[in-house]
């Protein structure tokens, strides 16, 4: 199983940590346009590989594609973070340009590539790389709903007081700080609905609190976080790569779902080895299937903006 990720920045190199110490992909390719920087991350994780415990070889390469033949999975984190107090939506004018290149790229030498992006503003460029590519749509992933529903999770844990393993719970809508739609009444504490344990209040707040999990980490840090985005996208890369045919909310492009067409926004689907290999509509209450319609209004409205 041979994985490039292209961008060896915070969130490329975590994700590329994550999925060799998960070890079972046999190698991962980092790319980065930044002279030796790939080359350098990928030594470096490389020699964490006794340490760890790991046997995928990890390689870097600058800018140079040939070194990604053959790839089964590519994942997308190229392109500039936001800073403090941008929305990702502002990051289409450099990002598009970049996500276009680097997705030609990467088909050019492996025609048979599954790709998972994580660029912002991610429901957009998911959407662009469907429009570029013309991949079949399976096999365009966007990576937005695992973050989030992670980030969903931590919250109703911080608020159940409870760990974070005995929580579910999922996003689904755009990757925006306005658009994501945590679906408070279908989360559980070990199967039981967590409106039994705290109030309609708090977990307002949660949600709340969800929606603008990644503008609270950018403020704190100065740039876009990493541990989390780079776990989540390693979830995805691992579920496609060992057929797990486990549900995610993921970007993918709709075409009546939802009774919403043309755009990609965060719904579940189950991926394995064939990508996204389901998309699965799940009953929604009158409230949230508007919530998802507002946010379907918005990502077409970045979506506008593309040059296609
Ligand atoms: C985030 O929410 C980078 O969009 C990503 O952290």
């Amino acid at each position: 199983m041979k994985v490039t990720v292209v961008g060896a920045g915070a969130v490329g190199a975590s994700c590329a940590e994550y999925i060799a110490i998960k070890n079972f992909a046999s190698e991962v390719v980092l790319v980065d346009i930044k002279e030796n920087y790939a080359e350098g991350k990928a030594m470096d994780l490389m020699q964490t590989a006794s340490l760890n415990g790991f046997d995928t070889k990890i390689t870097g390469s600058t800018n140079d594609y040939s070194k990604t033949a053959g790839s089964d999975i590519a994942v997308i984190t190229s392109g500039i973070p936001r800073k403090p107090g941008m929305t990702r939506e502002e990051l289409i004018g450099i990002n598009a340009g970049i996500v276009k290149e680097v997705s030609s790229n990467i088909i050019k030498h492996s025609p048979e590539v599954t790709i998972i992006v994580v660029s912002n503003p991610m429901d957009t460029m998911t959407y662009l790389v469907h429009k570029t590519t013309g991949l079949p749509k399976n096999r365009i992933i966007g990576m937005g709903g695992a973050l989030d529903s992670a980030r969903f999770k931590y919250r109703l844990s911080e608020a159940l007081e409870a760990p974070a393993s005995d929580v579910d719970g999922m996003v689904i809508g755009g990757h925006s700080d306005t658009g994501m739609v945590p679906l408070t009444r279908l989360a559980t504490r070990n199967s039981v609905p967590v409106s039994e344990f705290i109030s309609e209040e708090r977990l307002t707040q949660v949600s709340e609190d969800t929606k603008v999990g990644g503008a609270t980490l950018t403020k704190m840090l100065g740039t876009s976080a990493w541990y989390a985005p780079g776990a989540a996208v390693s979830g995805l890369v691992q579920a496609i790569a060992c057929d797990q045919k486990k549900i995610f909310p993921c970007s993918t492009l709709l075409s009546g779902e939802y009774g919403l067409d043309d755009l990609c926004i965060g719904v579940p689907v189950v991926l394995g080895r064939g990508g996204i290999e389901k998309i699965v509509e799940i009953e929604l209450n009158e409230a949230e299937k508007a919530k998802l319609k507002e946010s379907a209004e918005g990502v077409k409205k970045t979506n506008g903006l593309l040059e296609l």
